[in-house]
């Protein structure tokens, strides 16, 4: 499980907010899951959660990994490089608004495969 953070640039560094990246398989290729992704109320639209994903993402990339998946926002998420999971033959388990799901490959070199999202147990889906 990779876990990456923004804090507040004060001195007392309160945690502002987060994004966690599980393990997850498309198919049979290894993935990441995005989720959860949080920021607290009063500290939202201020780019705490887009510092934490981006970083995420880039840690990831460093790690060799290659694909990531989202469930969530679909006004958020394609600022990050995600498009939409069904275009690449992407699917779930569970049915969800087609564009709420969403994948994107870390390396060019490796175009997303095709297949069902299999979630860690945690997600029961
Ligand atoms: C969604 C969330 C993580 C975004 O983090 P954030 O720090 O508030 O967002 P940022 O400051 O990085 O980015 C701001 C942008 O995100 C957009 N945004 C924020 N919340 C949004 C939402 N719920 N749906 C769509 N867009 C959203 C803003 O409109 C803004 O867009 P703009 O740059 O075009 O003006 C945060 O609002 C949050 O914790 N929400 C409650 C929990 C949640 O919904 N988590 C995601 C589950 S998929």
């Amino acid at each position: 499980m990779l876990r990456f953070s923004a804090f507040e640039t004060s001195l007392e560094a309160d945690l502002v907010g987060h994004a966690l990246l599980t393990r997850c398989h498309i198919g049979d290729t290894p993935a990441l899951c995005l989720a959860p992704v949080s920021v607290r109320p009063e500290r939202q639209r201020s780019g705490a959660g887009s510092a934490a994903i981006r970083a995420a993402l880039a840690a990831a990339g460093d790690m060799g990994e290659r694909y990531v998946t989202v469930l969530g926002h679909p006004a958020y998420y394609p600022r990050f490089g995600f498009g939409r999971a069904s275009a690449y033959g992407i699917g779930l388990t569970v049915d969800v608004p087609d564009e709420a799901m969403m994948a994107m490959a870390l390396d060019a070199a490796h175009p997303l495969p095709s297949g069902t999202v299999r979630h860690a147990a945690p997600f029961g889906i």
